[in-house]
């Protein structure tokens, strides 16, 4: 038996679920081009941040401002502000030469927060022929003033900014962390979005006992990490009809296959192609097209959705009761 592994994201046709997430994996033409080869059926590329544009726009003003005369000597001092050592020029070459390098389609990716004139990049980079663009808004509410109303009407003021800038799709990378995910789901579908990544990993800040300093560090994920994506997808797939990839979490063809059954359209991985390079991309096509033959699957189609809240023969496992019962079968366990 065949299995038709093709799946629809965002409007766009993909040979199979894997998609490479913002990372990078995605930020060089040849790597994309590897997974690409390796049989990933689209790419996230890194994202241009807020801070990135912000940075340069501040540059450009310093240049042809007022100050020119006593700046020019010291823009040497700025250190470059993208992870990946770019500014958004740098960044457009990005999407530029990763279309000429690879057939697969290239989402672009913007990062901030803020409802201000960097979202004008959306357009630059639509321009510079992007299929889709992903927006992951990132928002730290450290003012006890603002209510989280107030948070989601930032992220959907964002969104409906981004949302008239452009007309390619537009995706929205958000974290876990609201109160209700379905209601705000639904929010940010309305405000223009075609599709949600659920989700966005925060990192959070540690703390150097020798140097008392505050550090940023990137750990990257562990596989039980998925079980917050596939909640939240089981639970808002049958109130939405866009699209929804899983991430955090996606390292073996058992995640993928959870991931389409409790309903996303696609799933994106990171950390695993950090670890294993994208020589784990055969495998996991291989190991999936060999449990939905052994399972009687014909396509992703069919298999998509059919343990989402509404689908699954115990919606309660997704819900609250789900917590005693697991308390109850550990202590029986112990
Ligand atoms: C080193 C590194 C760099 C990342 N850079 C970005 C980025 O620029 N933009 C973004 O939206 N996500 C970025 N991410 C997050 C990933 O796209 C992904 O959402 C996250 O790692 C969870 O997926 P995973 O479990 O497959 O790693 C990055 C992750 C890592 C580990």
């Amino acid at each position: 038996m065949s299995v038709d592994l093709s799946t629809r994201y965002l409007g766009i046709s993909l040979a199979n679920p894997l998609v490479a997430s913002s990372g990078p994996n995605t930020s060089e033409a040849d790597r994309l081009k590897q997974l690409q080869d390796a049989g990933v059926a689209a790419a996230v590329l890194p994202s241009l941040f807020e801070e990135q544009i912000a940075h340069q726009e501040e540059q450009l003003e310093r240049l042809y401002g007022n100050q020119a005369d006593s700046f020019a000597e010291s823009l040497t001092y700025f250190p470059e502000v993208g992870p990946f050592g770019t500014g958004p020029d740098d960044y457009l070459r990005l999407v530029e030469s990763a279309k000429k390098a690879v057939a697969i389609p290239i989402i672009g990716s913007l990062n901030g927060s803020s409802t201000g004139g960097w979202t004008k990049y959306a357009k630059a980079i639509q321009d510079a022929g992007a299929d889709a663009l992903e927006l992951n808004a990132y928002l730290v509410a450290t003012d006890p003033d603002q209510s989280a109303s107030d948070i989601e009407n930032q992220y959907i003021d964002l969104v409906k900014i981004v949302r008239e800038t452009v007309t390619i799709p537009l995706a929205v990378k958000i974290g876990a962390r609201f109160s209700s995910i379905p209601n705000f789901a639904r929010k940010l579908i309305a405000a223009g979005a075609d599709g949600l990544v659920l989700f966005n990993r925060f990192r959070a800040p540690d703390i150097d006992l020798d140097t008392l300093q505050v550090r940023p560090e990137v750990v990257l994920s562990s596989p039980h990490e998925l079980r917050l994506p596939l909640r939240w997808i089981a639970i808002i797939r049958d109130h939405l009809s866009a699209s929804l990839a899983a991430s955090t979490g996606i390292h073996t063809a058992s995640d993928v296959l959870k991931g389409l059954l409790v309903g996303a359209n696609v799933v994106m991985m990171t950390s695993v192609l950090i670890k294993q390079g994208s020589g784990c991309i055969q495998e996991i096509l291989r190991e999936m097209t060999e449990w939905m033959e052994q399972n009687e699957y014909r396509s992703v189609e069919q298999l998509r959705g059919s343990l989402s809240l509404g689908n699954c023969p115990d919606p309660s496992a997704f819900e609250r009761a789900n917590y005693m019962k697991a308390l109850v079968e550990y202590a029986m366990k112990h």
